[in-house]
């Protein structure tokens, strides 16, 4: 039995595996430009953040219905559920099928046929965070919140994602002001690949309440100083920054320095199709590789139900971390 975590990073577009993605093309007539799933895999080789988010847009090309959503979420939920999954904040990026024509009502009504019924059908309770693209303008940002709007009793918070350099927190200050009168929850991708001072900027600009990635606050002493006093947590992708050369290789990660420096780190998978494991996979690299100990590991799912937006179900947040407690580590059956 895998143990039981939250996951709180997850891109449901970045769970689009290459046999579902040439299934949904046929079923709408696309014809994407790579002959079979083995083509298709052949580029997952990137470079960086920008060599992966060109395809991951790309291939969003075949979703275009509310049962495209509705068989993506179920397909990741079914996946999560198997590796140990117990609760899943899911983000979405409405801005990328806007553009493609593709309304937000049919993103949201479709995610929602798998959401709404999860945790009976999966076990998995969750809840959606809707992302603005920061390499788009501030005021498309604020069309899209207010496109959310007759959604809103389905949406629990906002991120911030896309390609990070160049595009700093600020510029969406007043759409997560915006956000927070509306009563979402803010949380936005902050030192991937971006610099410490984003991560600060994300914090005092526009007030989340976690940091997603979070990594590069490492080189920043007073940063990692007040994200432990604050006790901010970070919303770590182990095998993501590997696949996207944020560190050399996963031996390199700052995973354990990060705990020991008192950090609320957590494991995720970000976009598992992509970059070889889902939340599961990303906590027996972690433990295989970094030779984590079975209370960090413990320690690591417990912060993931601690940091989690379960405030209006603090009986399941227990019910998880109980679990947590009472998990029996087995051999390998840490995913
Ligand atoms: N970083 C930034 N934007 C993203 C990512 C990521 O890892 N995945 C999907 N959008
Ligand atoms: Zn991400």
């Amino acid at each position: 039995m895998p143990l039981p975590k939250a996951e709180l990073h997850l891109h449901i577009e970045g769970t689009l595996e290459p046999e579902l993605a040439f299934e949904l093309a046929a079923r709408n007539g696309v014809t994407l430009p790579y002959a079979d799933t083995d083509e298709l895999r052949k580029a997952y080789d990137f470079e960086d953040l920008q060599s992966f988010l060109n395809l991951y847009y790309e291939l969003m090309a075949v979703l275009r219905t509310e049962q495209d959503f509705a068989d993506l979420a179920n397909a990741y939920l079914a996946r999560a559920a198997a590796q140990g999954v117990r609760h899943a904040e899911i983000f979405f990026d409405p801005q990328a099928h806007l553009a493609r024509g593709v309304s937000m009502g049919t993103v949201v009504e479709g995610l929602w046929r798998a959401l709404g019924s999860s945790e009976e059908n999966h076990g998995i309770s969750t809840r959606l965070i809707l992302c603005f693209l920061r390499d788009e303008s501030a005021e498309s940002a604020l069309r899209t919140l207010d496109a959310a709007r007759p959604y809103l009793d389905r949406i629990t918070g906002v991120g911030l994602d896309s390609a990070e350099v160049g595009h700093p927190p600020v510029k969406f200050r007043e759409v997560y002001e915006a956000a927070a009168a509306l009563g979402l929850r803010r949380v936005a991708h902050a030192g991937e690949e971006g610099p410490p001072a984003y991560i600060t900027e994300a914090l005092d600009a526009l007030g989340v309440e976690r940091v997603d990635h979070g990594l590069r606050c490492m080189e920043d002493p007073a940063l990692v100083e007040r994200l432990v006093r604050e006790r901010i947590p970070l919303t770590l992708c182990p095998l993501s920054n590997v696949r996207l050369r944020t560190v050399d290789t996963l031996a390199d990660h700052p995973l354990p320095a990060m705990l020991d420096a008192g950090l609320v780190c957590t494991v995720n998978s970000d976009d598992p199709a992509y970059f070889g494991g889902y939340a599961g996979d990303n906590f027996a690299a972690v433990h295989h590789t970094l030779g984590l100990t079975e209370d960090r590991l413990r320690e690591l799912a417990r912060n993931s139900f601690l940091a989690s937006f379960l405030e209006d179900d603090e009986e399941r947040r227990a019910r998880c971390l109980a679990e947590v407690d009472a998990y029996e580590f087995a051999g390998d059956a840490v995913s």
